[in-house]
């Protein structure tokens, strides 16, 4: 992916993973903790990923839970590389990456306790996520949980989502809590826990919590060394920070009633 990746056009989480970051999400992993203590997994418990990417979070609650886990994602070197790591944490009899797009679950006839996804409906439009939590309701048992991870706007909506679309390159639309409840009611999803927080994603502390001493040198030294990968990564983080008062992070817990 590194190799061919256009810096300057390429989606913002292409960017950050070209510079060694492997947790692509507004909250972190503290945030993913959350939502792993409200979902109270049981062993056997079975779990749909949407855009799994390297399957970090696969691994973390397979491992710790013992659940079965199913992800799908659409880049063929962010699957690669998740059926690599999860073949390294020898859970490839629990977890089975597919590649593929979350905009054709229709390929996944099972049904699952719960459906985890992170960091990727902020990125659809309107429809695109009336679409997305549709398939999620479809795909979820009765009484299975859905399990969210994404970005919130607070106030300056639209402003917001504009200077973040052309920072980070894709159709970036942050929701409000209301919103957010109301699109998943309008799939047939009831919001039923949540928290939200400061977008923290380029943020040096969460970034150390995230990936570790090691990871963040890594990190760093990509950032100031390569003269393509540094402007954006700056500009993000510039961005993010400007925003700060208007954006953060939501986590959910949605039911199927
Ligand atoms: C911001 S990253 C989030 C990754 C991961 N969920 C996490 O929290 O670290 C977005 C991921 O979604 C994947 N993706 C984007 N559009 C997709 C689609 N239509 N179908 C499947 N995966 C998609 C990207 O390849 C990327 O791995």
């Amino acid at each position: 992916m590194t190799a061919t990746l256009n810096y300057s056009t390429a989606p913002g989480h292409q960017v950050l993973a070209a510079a060694g970051k492997r947790i692509l999400r507004p909250g972190g992993k503290a945030a993913t903790e959350q939502l792993f203590t409200w979902a109270n997994f049981q062993p056997e418990d079975t779990v749909l990923e949407l855009a799994a990417s390297f399957g970090e979070s696969a691994i973390e609650i397979a491992k710790r839970f013992n659940v079965r886990v199913v992800g799908v994602e659409k880049n063929p070197d962010s699957v690669v590389k998740a059926r690599d790591n999860i073949k390294n944490a020898g859970l490839s009899d629990q977890i089975t990456i597919i590649k593929g797009d979350i905009f054709n679950l229709d390929q996944i006839t099972e049904k699952f306790d719960y459906v985890l996804a992170e960091a990727i409906l902020t990125m659809q439009s309107e429809t695109g996520k009336a679409k997305i939590l549709s398939a999620i309701k479809n795909h979820l048992k009765p009484g299975g949980k859905f399990l969210s991870h994404e970005m919130l706007v607070r106030s300056n909506e639209s402003g917001v989502r504009k200077t973040l679309s052309q920072t980070i390159r894709v159709n970036a639309n942050p929701l409000t809590i209301s919103e957010w409840s109301t699109a998943c009611q309008d799939a047939g999803l009831t919001l039923q826990q949540q928290q939200t927080g400061t977008m923290g994603l380029l943020n040096l502390n969460q970034i150390l919590r995230d990936e570790g001493f090691w990871g963040t040198v890594t990190i760093v030294w990509n950032v100031l060394t390569n003269s393509h990968l540094r402007p954006r990564v700056l500009q993000m983080r510039r961005n993010f920070q400007q925003q700060r008062n208007h954006i953060g992070y939501i986590v959910f817990l949605a039911n199927v009633l």
